[in-house]
């Protein structure tokens, strides 16, 4: 009977070791143009932004709507999420080529995909440089509104796996925002959020606070 149960554990654990390496879980994936395109919820993440994780407690959804434009590896995004009650939505072109997507101007952008476990999510590993600084982000999205509790698991082990924070996941019961916002060209308002140092040293205490206060 040990035998049995000791087999049965050594097998567990010979299948789950490859899934739960860090070296698996943080190499890219390759995503085709196809696989980007279309509606994505925003289901959850980690980033090292300042501001991002106060602004995560006001940010209630968020999505995202990939088309293509008629540059074959140029690609628009719009953007359109809920912050304390009021949406908000923006739009902006990306070049999206060997399955990442890069802005150069005005800030850089480098974003390449990480394993889901979940046929229709898409895990998003973000770095941007802003002037001297730069910030890392790891942004799930979902076809649908929520995933499964393995699929957090697995992304809450890949923001280990990266030495990032522990990601906050939006409640799947908010209310999202309408299709139909006009929307704001996105780049130069993400450029100045990102150029203002001020800012920057206002929303880290808040980051600070909201993990002290609200997030442990
Ligand atoms: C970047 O850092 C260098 C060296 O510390 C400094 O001279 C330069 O002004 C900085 N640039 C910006 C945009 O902050
Ligand atoms: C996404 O964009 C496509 C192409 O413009 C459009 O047909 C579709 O209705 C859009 N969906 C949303 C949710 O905005």
């Amino acid at each position: 009977m040990k035998c049995v149960v000791l087999l049965l554990s050594l097998l567990s654990v010979g299948r789950s070791a490859p899934v739960s390496s860090c070296d698996t879980l943080i190499n890219p994936i390759t995503v085709n143009t196809d696989e980007i395109l279309g509606k994505w919820m925003y289901v959850g993440g980690s980033s090292d932004l300042p501001g991002s994780r106060s602004l995560a407690f006001l940010l209630t959804s968020a999505w995202v709507n990939v088309t293509t434009t008629a540059n074959s590896n140029v690609l628009n995004i719009l953007q359109t999420q809920r912050i304390n009650g009021d949406c908000s939505s923006m739009t902006y072109d990306v070049v999206f080529e060997d399955s990442t997507m890069l802005i150069k101007e005005p800030f850089y952008l480098k974003e390449v995909y990480l394993p889901t476990g979940c046929s229709d999510c898409i895990l998003a590993h973000e770095e941007v440089i802003s002037g001297n600084d730069t910030f890392t982000s790891l942004l799930l999205f979902s076809r649908k509104m929520s995933v499964s509790p393995d699929v957090v698991e697995t992304l809450k082990k890949e923001a280990e796996c990266l030495r990032m924070s522990s990601p906050i996941m939006m409640d799947p019961n908010n209310e999202i925002c309408p299709d139909n916002l006009p929307p704001s060209e996105g780049l130069s308002i993400l450029n100045s959020l990102l150029e203002n140092k001020m800012a920057h040293r206002v929303a880290r205490v808040l980051d600070v606070l909201f993990d002290v206060f609200v997030n442990w």
